[in-house]
């Protein structure tokens, strides 16, 4: 028989052998010729997102001087990891100064060159550019496949960065956000455009800029189980939503006033100088004023430890009276520990003084009774709507917050808010609404500092799946299943707030 050439193959086998290779190499491949560019948008070979590894093990490769270590992980995600010991995360920290140092005075000179001494601020440039690159080049052709993406410990990843993201992946089932620097804007399409009804897995620990914002767009996006136009498992919804073609999430996004800046259509490689013949470090095409961006530079100024609002002046306000209808608010009187009185106050103050009301915002405190109450200008309420079928929730400020939904799956298993210590009963309220988790069966409020038992008992009550063993609190609290619930995870944790850190 005669031997077959490559380019015979039919793009069926194309795709099956692709599988085995990694992004980088994906990336060669696109630019063999148009066919197997074409195979390489396939979304199925990108249904597992690990851009953070794929950049440092890219750095690491270079480090040691090897072609390629070949061991991208490209599978489903198994158990949650460990936490990385205290040093690991800080060194990730100082990269990240380090980086936005860099950045500010580049200027003039963005250079490759110009970072090469530093391998630290060289694994954020890389990881910059290959997040951007994803989300201009690749993310546009097959964002609707991808089921994974995980950003954890990203030093380059920001909000707007993550808005789009979310954007271009409406059918995410596992998102990674671990101890990454994003604020509530990053979420903001999930209530926009419905699109987290398939996910399942939420981490966020370690996002202290974190507030109730995201857990109300969470809610939203989640979809609202009391409406019977869409069961949980109305295969019309289902498929109305993995269907949505990816140009209408296009335009949507680009309605939306997030620019995604040139749209490019294949992957290319980028030549460096000095490289070996032909061996070219590939990366995705960028837009040539990534680093001009006036938001990213906005959120990068405001990181190196002293976040704008919340971590400002720690020192200055310690120790604030919050005053709630002239007597001192319960918050106060239980800021007894030393992380409560440094953050708790200054963050509650600046909060709900925001919002016109200086109260603490905790459903069981500040009333002469036990009645839930909410923070008055976000609150949200049912609202059932005459002569129809349809309970929708509604907020005073927004109006009408959807006119369709696309559907209600309220799928999710694993929610992670550990150290998000700004979280209030407001935000779990949200989630308590609309049906409930009736999945979740793994809940880390460690570090949540400002939740109530009565918060907790609200949102327990709709989680019927919840594991008492995965089921994580601060340890001051009395709240549900208290003798079989796991407690505070982050007492021993260097990195993550809990109110007993020193201890
Ligand atoms: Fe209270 Fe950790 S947050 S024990």
């Amino acid at each position: 028989h005669a031997s077959t050439h490559i380019s015979a193959l039919p793009q069926e086998v194309l795709v099956r052998l692709f599988r085995y290779l990694g992004p980088e190499d994906l990336c060669r491949c696109s630019q063999v010729c148009r066919t197997w560019a074409e195979v390489v948008k396939t979304g199925l070979l990108w249904r597992h997102l690990y851009p953070v590894r794929w950049a440092r093990d890219h750095m690491k490769t270079l480090a040691v001087g090897l072609r390629s270590l070949c061991d991208y992980y490209r599978g489903p995600p198994g158990e949650p990891d460990q936490d990385p010991d205290e040093d690991w995360v800080r060194n990730l920290q100082e990269e990240g100064r380090a980086y936005q140092e860099w950045d500010e005075d580049a200027d003039v000179d963005e250079s490759e060159e110009a970072c090469e001494d530093s391998l630290a601020i060289s694994a954020v440039h890389k990881e910059k550019k290959l997040l951007n690159g994803m989300i201009q080049n690749l993310l546009p052709e097959v964002g609707s496949s991808v089921r994974t993406l995980s950003l954890a410990y990203s030093a380059a990843i920001s909000s707007k960065m993550v808005r789009q993201i979310l954007s271009l992946c409406p059918n995410l089932i596992h998102l990674d956000l671990t101890q990454t620097d994003v604020t509530d804007s990053a979420f903001e399409s999930w209530a926009e455009l419905g699109a987290c009804h398939t996910l399942e897995h939420l981490d966020l620990s370690g996002c202290e800029k974190i507030t109730d914002y995201t857990l109300k767009n969470l809610a939203l996006g989640l979809g609202d189980l009391t409406t019977p136009r869409f069961s949980k498992n109305s295969p019309d919804c289902k498929n109305k939503l993995l269907k949505t073609p990816v140009s209408d999430i296009k335009l949507l996004h680009q309605h939306s006033g997030y620019s995604l800046g040139r749209a490019h259509t294949a992957l290319v490689f980028k030549w460096r100088p000095g490289g070996r013949s032909m061996s070219c470090s590939p990366v995705w095409v960028l837009d040539p004023v990534e680093l001009a961006d006036i938001e990213d530079a906005a959120d990068w100024t405001r990181r190196g430890g002293l976040a704008a609002g919340n971590s400002e002046g720690h020192s200055s306000i310690l120790g604030v009276q919050m005053q709630t209808g002239g007597r001192s608010c319960c918050c106060r009187r239980s800021m007894k520990r030393s992380f409560r009185t440094d953050i708790g106050s200054t963050y509650l103050q600046q909060l709900y003084g925001t919002l016109g009301e200086m109260q603490c915002g905790h459903s069981a405190c500040c009333g002469s009774d036990t009645t839930l109450r909410t923070v008055k200008g976000v609150q949200c309420e049912p609202q059932a709507t005459e002569g129809s079928t349809e309970l929708w929730t509604k907020c005073p400020s927004e109006g009408k917050t959807r006119t369709e939904q696309l559907g209600s799956f309220r799928a999710l298993k694993f929610l992670s808010l550990s150290g998000c210590y700004q979280v209030t009963d407001f935000g779990l309220r949200c989630l308590s609404q609309g049906g409930g988790l009736p999945l979740l069966e793994h809940l880390n409020l460690s570090g949540c500092l400002f939740i109530t038992e009565v918060g907790l008992h609200e949102l327990v009550s709709v989680c019927p799946s919840l594991n008492d063993e995965h089921f994580y609190y601060c340890d001051n609290i009395n709240g549900p299943h208290a003798d079989r619930a796991s407690g505070c995870q982050n007492l021993q944790c260097g990195f993550r707030v809990c109110c007993r850190s020193g201890e």
